[in-house]
């Protein structure tokens, strides 16, 4: 057993490279995309991002050009060094995006920051609690928006990720899922923010056909792309629902 049996993130080098990927192909993500909408929705003027869970900044281009508010400045945290040494030679040449080694569960929240988001990341890991309290304590933070599971009970789902190997079984090797509800959000930020819950934008035609070359190699892959059923988000066995939290600051 270890200390941070749900932190596979390191291990994953094929799935890293996923993303690294789309940053190079310019590839944009339907969710990238639905996040830029809801910020034109809810967000004013220029914005000075940290996004928890960055990947290698693949969102920034698509933010960057999706938000009609003003320019957006960018700070990518990532607690996969391989993301922050390829993101940040991706931007050598545009001094408005950084990436930076982090966590999310110890959020430094810089001064400048008036916007944090996060993408695809917060049901992964062991709590949202810190990102939750730091956001609170940071007055200079004004708006929020989170790609996360969002139901009407707060669920903690592991799902075991090697497929002929059961040892430390739920102890090690595995995924987190977690599902929040809004009021657990709300109850954290407290009632200076007004919080939304927004719905998810999924093609699901091109969700079924969604595929990353590892499926056809390795098998458990199959059971971590997401899939399309009855028009409901499925990875393996887990249904996901998939909302955006959109948070502004009253005062
Ligand atoms: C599913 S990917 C999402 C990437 C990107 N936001 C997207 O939506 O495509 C999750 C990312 O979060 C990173 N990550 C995992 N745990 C983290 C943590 N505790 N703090 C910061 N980043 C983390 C992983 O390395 C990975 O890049």
């Amino acid at each position: 057993m270890t200390e941070e049996g749900w932190n596979y993130f390191h291990k994953d080098r094929q799935y890293s490279d996923v993303h690294k990927d789309r940053l190079a192909r310019g590839v944009e993500m339907d969710s990238a995309k639905a996040m830029a909408s809801y910020m034109n929705k809810y967000f004013r003027g220029a914005l000075n991002v940290q996004d928890y869970g960055a990947g290698p900044g693949h969102y920034y281009p698509v933010l960057k050009r999706g938000y009609s508010g003003g320019p957006v400045r960018y700070r990518g945290i990532d607690i996969d060094e391989s993301n922050v040494v390829y993101g940040n030679k991706h931007f050598e040449d545009d001094p408005a995006i950084t990436l930076e080694l982090g966590s999310v569960l110890e959020p430094q929240i810089a001064p400048e920051t008036n916007t944090v988001i996060s993408a695809n990341t917060l049901p992964h890991v062991p709590s949202i609690e810190p990102l939750l309290r730091g956001i609170a304590a940071a007055p200079n933070v004004q708006f929020l928006i989170f790609r996360m599971l969002i139901g009407s009970e707060c669920v903690q789902i592991r799902k075991h990720l090697l497929e002929d190997d059961y040892s430390g079984l739920f102890e090690d090797n595995y995924q987190f899922n977690n599902i929040y509800t809004p009021q657990y959000v709300r109850n954290f930020l407290g009632p200076d923010w007004s919080v939304e819950i927004e719905a998810d934008v999924v093609d699901a035609a091109r969700l079924q056909e969604h595929r990353i070359p590892e499926q056809d190699t390795n098998s458990f892959y199959g059971n971590r792309v997401s899939r399309s059923v009855d028009g409901m988000v499925f990875k393996g066995e887990i249904y996901m629902p998939w909302k955006f939290v959109v948070g502004v600051r009253r005062s």
